[in-house]
């Protein structure tokens, strides 16, 4: 039983990670390429030092006894003043060494996280406040003009080339935000405000996670940071500043009907409709999300059902509620919701 979910868990995540961009060293923003040009430095010079420890270690391991046979006794436990003098300098100049390189490496980790940090700081107006729950993300797009305050989940969209200013916030405990291909961790503190700049040189779909252990299902804390050319970003969050199309088919129609009539209002929002819940991921356009369950699982309809079904086998400990919905209700249900795009 517990071998098979290992390789469920193992091909959760090989499936959640296909073809999403999760790596430190595959930097997508200036953040990161600091960040990753620190990583190799570090990496080159440690790897020199290991070979050089290793060299010498089997050189004393296998060299011939130096003659030591063949001293008396005596004179093995008592160098001569010349072997003393050259032993001292050896140890001196070794310490003086690893002190030297122990300080550069602090100089280069100092200047790289100066550096990091006085990148961003540029009034060009995109701002994000992210908030961690257990154990799903809310991702607010912030504005001084409330119309154009967006809230979305478990998806960060970001244009290229634009540095973003990421806020974070916790609900509930400590959790940290990571998206190793732009920038790398800070945590949400609750009752704080933290703050990083992240910036995307190149469109794709980066992964990210929570990097705090954070509770029972820590590792399914994930997101996706979308990354696209200015237009096509300024079009998506104009789609998606709007409310919910109303369905339009007389099983999407019913699905919204058997949505509003449940448990599902209290916790979700959606837009157009009297669905106003806060404690959960709002579902304004759900249907064009990338994932389902703070991107646990692919946002296929099977996934769906068996989610709103039985959301405690999915991902145990989890907070959303199961609903007893009735096996007619349940294909409305997944059809309207999957039509929120
Ligand atoms: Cu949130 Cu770990």
């Amino acid at each position: 039983m517990q071998k098979r979910s290992l390789a469920l868990a193992a091909l959760l995540i090989l499936s959640s990670c296909a073809g999403h961009q999760q790596s430190v060293v595959d930097p997508a923003g200036p953040q990161a390429d600091r960040i990753a040009a620190l990583w190799w430095f570090f990496f080159w010079l440690l790897v020199a030092i290991f070979i050089i420890v290793m060299a010498f270690a089997v050189w004393t391991l296998t060299r011939p006894n130096r003659g030591l046979e063949q001293e008396p006794l005596e004179a093995r436990h008592r160098p001569s003043e010349q072997k003393e003098t050259q032993l001292r300098r050896i140890v001196t100049g070794a310490t003086v060494l690893t002190i030297i390189i122990l300080f550069v490496l602090l100089v280069f980790s100092v200047g790289t996280g100066k550096a990091v940090s006085e990148l961003g700081n540029k009034n060009n107006g995109l701002a994000i406040e992210v908030t961690g729950n257990q154990w799903w993300w809310q991702v607010q797009y912030l504005n001084s003009d409330p119309s154009q305050v967006l809230v979305d989940a478990n998806e960060i969209h970001i244009p290229v080339g634009r540095p973003v200013l990421i806020r974070l916030r916790s609900n509930d405990v400590i959790h940290s935000f990571w998206v190793p291909n732009l920038h790398g961790k800070r945590d949400l503190i609750p009752s704080r405000v933290t703050t990083e700049w992240i910036e995307a040189d190149k469109p794709g779909v980066y992964r990210g996670q929570c990097a705090e252990f954070c509770g029972l299902q820590h590792a399914h804390m994930i997101l996706y940071v979308i990354a696209e050319p200015e237009a096509k970003f300024k079009a998506w969050f104009q789609h998606a500043l709007q409310p919910a199309a109303a369905p339009s088919t007389p099983i999407t129609q019913r699905g919204q009907q058997v949505f509003l009539n449940n448990a599902c209002v209290y916790c979700h929002q959606i837009q157009g409709t009297t669905a106003s819940g806060q404690n959960g991921p709002n579902l304004t356009h759900f249907g064009s999300r990338r994932g389902i369950a703070a991107n646990t699982l692919p946002n296929t309809p099977g996934n769906l059902g068996g989610w709103i079904l039985d959301p405690q086998t999915v991902k145990p400990g989890n907070h959303m509620a199961t609903i007893a919905v009735n096996s007619q209700d349940l294909q409305p249900l997944i059809d309207y919701l999957e039509s929120l795009k």
